[in-house]
C-alpha cells in the first residue's frame, strides 16, 4: 500500500516552473530516497508535501486521504514529521528544550489547560527518553550552539521523530557531516525509524544505496525513474542524467 502519493504535482515560483507533474509513490514501511542533481526540485517537492508551500496544482495523499496544503502542525497530528536541509534547531536553547518543543508541537491547539501538569510530566519523560536514545542525555542542558555539528544534526533528526510520526521526511540529514558522523547518523536513523516510513533526500550515494529500499530520481522537476537500488544503478537514463558522473 502507498502511504504517500503525489498526483500530477506541479509547483511554480512565479514564472519558474520547478515541479512538472510529479507522481511520487512511497510504500508503507519502506525507506525511500529521492535523489537528483542540485536544483532538480527535491526540497520543493518536500515543501509542497509538508505544507511549506501549497502546490500550484495536483494532489498530495497520505494513506489515501487528500492532505494537499495541510499546514505543518496538522501534518504532525496525522503522523508526518520532517527535518530541514538547513539546520533548524533553536541554537540558543538547550538540547532538552529543543526536543520538548518538538514534542509539544503535536499538541497544537488541542493543548488543554486542565491536563497541563500531567501532560508536562509526560512530555518531560518522553524528552528524556529521546535524549537517551540519541546518546545526548549528558548534553541535555547544553545549548545547541555548543554541540558538535554531528550532535546538533542528530538532535534535529530526533526532533523530526519526537512526535512519533508514522512517516518522516529528512532533507539531506548528512549534509556537512564527516564520514564518521554520517555513519553514526545512518545507524541512528535505522534505530529511531524502525517500523516507520522514511523518505530521505540525499546526495551521498553511500547513504542512499545503504539505507534505501527504493529510490526515486528527480530530474528537472520530473521523475526520471523509481525502483529498487539495483534497478536505479543499472538504469541507462539515470546513468546518463545523473549517476554516470558519480561513479556508483
Ligand atoms: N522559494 C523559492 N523561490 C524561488 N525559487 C525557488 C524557491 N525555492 C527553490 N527555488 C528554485 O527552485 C528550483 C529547485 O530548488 P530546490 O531547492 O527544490 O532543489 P533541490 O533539488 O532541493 O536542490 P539541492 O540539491 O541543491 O538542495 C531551483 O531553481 C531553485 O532556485
Ligand atoms: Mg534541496
Amino acid at each position: 500500500m502507498n502511504i504517500l502519493e503525489t498526483r500530477d504535482l506541479h509547483h511554480n515560483f512565479g514564472p519558474l516552473k520547478v515541479l512538472f507533474g510529479v507522481d511520487l509513490q512511497v510504500e508503507q514501511g519502506e525507506r525511500h530516497a529521492v535523489i537528483g542533481p542540485n536544483g532538480a526540485g527535491k526540497t520543493t517537492l518536500f515543501n509542497t508535501i509538508t505544507g511549506t508551500y501549497v502546490p500550484t496544482s495536483g494532489k498530495v495523499l497520505f494513506k489515501g486521504k487528500d492532505i494537499t496544503g495541510y499546514p505543518p502542525h496538522k501534518l504532525a497530528r496525522i503522523g508526518i514529521g520532517r527535518s530541514f536541509q538547513i539546520t533548524s534547531t533553536f541554537t540558543n536553547l538547550m538540547a532538552f528544550q529543543n526536543i520538548r518543543l518538538a514534542i509539544l508541537s503535536k499538541d497544537g491547539i488541542r493543548f488543554n489547560l486542565f491536563r497541563r501538569v500531567d501532560r508536562m510530566k509526560r512530555v518531560t519523560e518522553e524528552t528524556e527518553e529521546m535524549l537517551r536514545r540519541i546518546n545526548l542525555y549528558e548534553d541535555r542542558d547544553t545549548p545547541v550552539s555548543a554541540l558538535s555539528y554531528g550532535k546538533s544534526r542528530a538532535l534535529e533528526i530526533s526532533m523530526a521523530l519526537a512526535t512519533d510520526p508514522e512517516m518522516v521526511l529528512l532533507d539531506e540529514f548528512s549534509a556537512g557531516m564527516s564520514k564518521e558522523e554520517t555513519h553514526d547518523a545512518v545507524a541512528l536513523i535505522r534505530k529511531l525509524t524502525e517500523g516507520k516510513t522514511v523518505v530521505i533526500i540525499e546526495h551521498d550515494m553511500d547513504v542512499v544505496f545503504n539505507l534505501a529500499d527504493r529510490i526515486t530520481v528527480l530530474h528537472y522537476g520530473k521523475i526520471l525513474a523509481t525502483g529498487k537500488p539495483e534497478d536505479i544503478r543499472n538504469n541507462q537514463d539515470v546513468k546518463d542524467a545523473y549517476l554516470g558522473d558519480l561513479e556508483v
